[in-house]
């Protein structure tokens, strides 16, 4: 495992060190990357010591199998990473990369799996997140099993499996009346008056909102390693990513600058167009895309049962628009109807219970097939962010299903013999 060189922003290329935990660039705000020594890493990481160590290992390394790219620190872990890529019955060249096998059933066990781990290494404790759901309780898992306090603002019509266990796993949870944006004014004041009224240092809240320190980047970039070797180290044509904050983009576009500077993929390897996809009812990069804008516009009313998605104007927007026009990629919206249609197909003709998320992907999958932009032979990752038994309450609701209230009059009484 390589020591952290420095923390560099993003945006001025300020430097700093990961001695004590940061939070943003103390010049402009920008979010911080995580850096290493990459002449060093190229002598001592390689690619090939990867499975070696993984099959090793008595239990699976999960995302750690990438220790040589990641801090040197002892994990929190719960088994995060190493999801199945699933190759689809019906298109030759798509395939999915089924994130719902997680702990917590999302991919945010990947950076919050690491933002825990580096959080213990420092001895923070006590953890806050805005949170559209699921990161809500990745926080509170990774915490529960390091000891750390969670402090967790979420909304209140969130899925209802969010609310449980952010309880379950006995954290401090405030469900709000309001969006994302809301929940990270309200973590941002709390803090501000712990400092104001002078609370131990121990006791005050550490954020780790979305690109709002560097670790949860860090470790969802762990998806771009991953689907890079599990296509025995190449790229493929095409990434599809349901956007909220931009997070998993983000790192996977980190990942494929370290790989090719680190010599894991083929010199000259066109890196994948990659798609960040929303739901119609909150697109704010969809409409910055669309207007040729560098940075995204805060989506007013924002709606839609893809939970994860409902993120008004993503902190990282300017790196996400950024990744997407350097890739020749694009970002494509559906709307609920068509997410919940998608997910119905997925099930009934590939056995996949898609989240919403991943639904929106699927259905921008379709739209891009129909228009002819994209062939059913291109090779692409989509990505199912989380599973789709999360959304039970969700998605049940969209397609009007009730639970049966009453048997059915037709049906023999078990042991009631009643007379003709
Ligand atoms: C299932 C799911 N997919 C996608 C997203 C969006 O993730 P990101 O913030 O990395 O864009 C979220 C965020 O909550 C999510 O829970
Ligand atoms: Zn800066």
């Amino acid at each position: 495992m390589p020591a952290i060189a420095f923390l560099e922003c993003v945006r001025c290329q300020h430097q700093l060190s990961a001695d004590t935990p940061q939070t943003l660039c103390p010049l402009c705000s920008g979010s911080l990357y995580v850096r290493y020594d990459m002449d060093q890493l190229k002598r001592t990481a390689r690619r090939e010591d990867i499975t070696a160590r993984a099959a090793a290992s008595p239990a699976s390394l999960g995302m750690w199998r990438y220790s040589s790219v990641l801090p040197d620190v002892t994990p929190v872990t719960l088994g995060e990473g190493w999801t199945p890529m699933l190759h689809s019955k019906r298109y030759p060249g798509l395939y999915v990369k089924e994130e719902g096998a997680n702990p917590t059933g999302s991919f945010k066990a990947r950076g919050l799996g690491l933002a825990v781990t580096m959080a213990r290494h420092y001895g923070l404790q006590h953890l806050a997140v805005p949170s559209a759901g699921n990161a809500a309780g990745a926080l509170a898992a990774y915490c529960a099993a390091a000891g750390i306090s969670a402090h967790i603002f979420m909304p209140q019509d969130v899925p209802f499996a969010n609310y449980l266990e952010g309880v379950l796993y006995g954290a401090d949870v405030t469900m709000v009346d309001g969006l994302i944006s809301d929940c990270a004014r309200m973590v941002g004041e709390n803090i501000k008056a712990q400092r104001e009224a002078n609370t131990p240092a121990s006791q005050v809240w550490f954020d780790v909102s979305t690109l709002k320190e560097p670790f949860r980047v860090e470790g969802k970039k762990t998806l771009g390693y991953e689907l890079v070797e599990q296509l025995g180290w190449t790229y493929p044509d095409a990434v599809f990513y349901p956007t909220g904050g931009g997070v998993g983009l983000i790192g996977m576009w980190k990942a494929f600058e370290e790989m090719e500077q680190l010599g894991w993929v083929e010199k000259g390897s066109k890196r994948p167009k990659m798609y960040a996809l929303q739901a119609a009812g909150c697109a704010p990069i969809v409409k910055a895309y669309d207007q040729h804008q560098p940075v995204s516009e805060f989506f007013q009313n924002a709606s839609t049962f893809a939970a994860g998605l409902r993120v008004p104007k993503p902190y990282g927007d300017a790196i996400i628009l950024d990744i997407l026009e350097k890739s020749g990629g694009k970002a494509l919206a559906s709307t609920d109807e068509v997410i919940l249609a998608s997910i119905l197909d997925w099930a009934r003709h590939e056995g996949i219970f898609l989240s919403p998320e991943g639904a929106a992907a699927t259905a921008a999958y379709d739209q891009l097939l129909a228009a002819g932009e994209l062939k059913p032979t291109d090779k692409v990752v989509l990505f199912n962010t989380g599973a789709g038994l999360k959304y039970t309450d969700m998605t049940a609701e969209a397609m009007h299903l009730r639970r049966p209230t009453a048997l059915p009059t037709s049906m023999p009484v078990g042991g009631i013999i009643t007379p003709q």
